[in-house]
């Protein structure tokens, strides 16, 4: 099995998403500025493997640090962090995983602003560093067994026997690993359950083309691939039992951001009766966002639309756009799986009760 990214001493390795399928290939991030640079050019993507890397990013950038006190090493966490935090707006992951990093940073400083410490500053930069490194680690540990557990609780929602349709990659490439929609299906599947999977291409940057097609395709779970516009033709048809996928950031009342034409597969799946299935941790539900509209949607080159692997596949001279999320609105997702389980509408209730469980 692949690693999607793992820490070594060298920095940061990361299997490189843009040469998938073709080659698998590894790259090493030796500074935290690589690291941002990976994430806004999508070496690395999905919103929970945006997450680990951004924490990873955060340590490998504190590490090597120049600052000789804490003062210092506290400006320099901050300008790693904001260079970090520029890269990518839309999967609430990445803010979430600075954040965490900055109260691992508080947390190992704490005995030091008791007046009574008398503990060298030296002493108090080798633990900050230390305990940013085993924060990251921990976090990709931990991303991993919260994936398994979406997918023990989602996969009694995949009946024996039916076709799911998938929209980007939410599997094993944009997470730490197993994935959150595609988690679902592989615990549904190591269940014993005969399933199919329907992946949308996900034009335009062709996640479920190149990624989602071919790491189901490794673990040797029946994969077809179908364009984009070709959802509503076999939704229509009675071909697909249930929609899953993954999200990049949910409101308080449940809407969701996710990949480009998730708003449509959702509309679509309404319209034919098939339920329409979210799997996300709860780093990914931001109860700051009343509802979809607050989301930032990141707005990326429209090159990604006008050329494929170096070939020009429209006018030079014509307009284009590539928002490259949208919101599906929370009437029309069956359910959300989470890690503590899975929630059904109301959301503005249910969502506030699964963060007390
Ligand atoms: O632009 P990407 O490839 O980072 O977008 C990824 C998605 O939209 C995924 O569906 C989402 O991050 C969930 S990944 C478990």
């Amino acid at each position: 099995m692949f690693k999607t990214i793992e820490w070594t001493d060298a920095g940061v390795r990361m299997i490189d998403q843009r040469r998938l399928p073709r080659e698998e290939v590894y790259v090493t991030c030796r500074t935290y500025q690589e690291v941002a640079d990976a994430i806004r050019e999508m070496v690395i993507r999905g919103a929970p493997a945006i997450g680990v890397a951004a924490a990873m990013g955060v340590a490998l950038g504190v590490r090597d640090a120049s600052a000789n006190n804490l003062a210092a090493l506290r400006d320099q966490f901050e300008q790693i962090a904001a260079t970090i935090a520029k890269t990518r707006p839309t999967a609430v992951n990445l803010f979430w995983a600075i954040e965490r990093m900055r109260r691992a940073f508080n947390q190992s400083t704490e005995n030091l602003s008791r007046s009574e410490s008398t503990e060298p500053e030296s002493v108090v930069i080798a633990r900050v560093r230390a305990r940013l490194i085993e924060e990251a680690q921990h976090m990709l540990v931990e991303d991993i067994a919260i994936n398994q557990a979406m997918g023990r609780h989602g996969a009694a929602l995949l009946q024996d026997g039916s076709t799911v349709l998938t929209h980007c990659n939410a599997g094993a490439l944009a997470t730490g690993g197993y994935g959150t929609a595609l988690g679902v299906i592989r615990a549904a599947v190591e269940q014993g359950k005969q399933l199919q999977v329907f992946a949308d291409e996900t034009r335009p940057f062709l996640q479920g083309a190149r990624l989602t097609a071919w790491e189901l395709a490794k673990d040797r779970i029946p994969v077809t691939l179908i364009t984009d516009n070709m959802a509503g033709h076999f939704l229509h048809q009675g071909k697909i039992q249930a929609v899953i996928v993954g999200a990049d950031r949910i409101a308080a009342n449940g809407d969701v951001a996710n990949k480009i034409g998730t708003y449509a597969v959702a509309v679509l799946a309404h319209e034919n009766g098939v339920p329409f299935y979210v799997a996300a941790p709860l780093s990914t539900i931001d109860l700051s966002m009343a509802t979809g509209d607050d989301i930032p949607i990141e707005e990326r080159s429209p090159e990604e639309v006008k050329r494929w692997g170096g070939v020009s596949i429209a006018p030079e001279n014509v307009a284009a756009r590539h928002p490259a999320f949208d919101i599906t609105p929370h009437r029309y997702i069956t359910a959300l799986i989470t890690e503590r389980g899975v929630i059904r509408p109301p959301y503005n209730e249910t969502i506030p009760a699964v963060f007390q469980k």
